[in-house]
């Protein structure tokens, strides 16, 4: 099956529409909750537009014996900066929103924390059948772009850039 390929200005192009949509929303985050690793650099350029300060946070799916777990835990928390989150407008950014399993986590950890509103920004959304759901509480979804459900490769992922970038020239000549 045919694979996305994302370059670096792909992604800027993204985060900014993202960034506009969430200023048109009326949604002004206090701060950009970052899901790392994936969500770190959309997070970063989306500061360069919301021009808001970023928490990171970093979930995996196995243990410390990397050992495979059903669900996703904690690698990586917010810790002092999590109590500064009561009454807070958190926009929370990953790259892909694939099974939601993960996003699911966060908003449930983060809400636990009574932010006044959690908004989410993903760059692409997968359209498929989704493990887990986003929380009611969430009023404000911001999807880049929706895709099908195939493997996306980010430039940040890539061994060799240059053939990442030829295989998007390649991707976007033949669409
Ligand atoms: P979700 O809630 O955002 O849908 O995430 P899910 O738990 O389904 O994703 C598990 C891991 O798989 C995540 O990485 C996610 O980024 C990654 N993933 C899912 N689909 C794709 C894809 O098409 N391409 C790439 N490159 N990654 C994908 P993670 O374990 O959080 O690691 P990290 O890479 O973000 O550090
Ligand atoms: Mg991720």
């Amino acid at each position: 099956m045919e694979k996305y390929f994302f370059t670096y200005e792909d992604i800027h192009k993204t985060s900014l529409d993202i960034s506009r949509r969430v200023k048109a929303s009326g949604f002004e985050p206090d701060v950009i909750v970052a899901i790392g690793s994936g969500g770190f650099i959309p997070a970063r350029i989306m500061r360069t537009f919301l021009c808001k300060p970023i928490l990171a946070v970093g979930v995996a799916y196995y243990d410390a014996d990397d050992k495979a777990c059903e669900l996703p835990r904690k690698v990586q928390w917010i810790e002092e900066a999590e109590k500064k989150l009561a009454g807070k407008r958190i926009l929370l950014v990953d790259e892909v929103d694939d099974s939601r399993v993960t996003l699911e986590y966060c908003i449930h950890e983060l809400l636990r924390h009574q932010p006044s509103e959690i908004a989410v920004a993903v760059l692409h959304n997968k359209l498929k059948a989704k493990k887990a759901s986003i929380p009611s509480e969430v009023k404000r979804y911001f999807a880049g772009r929706e895709i099908e459900d195939r493997w996306v490769c980010y430039p940040w992922d890539a061994l060799d850039i240059d053939a990442h970038m030829a295989s998007a020239a390649l991707a976007e000549a033949g669409s």
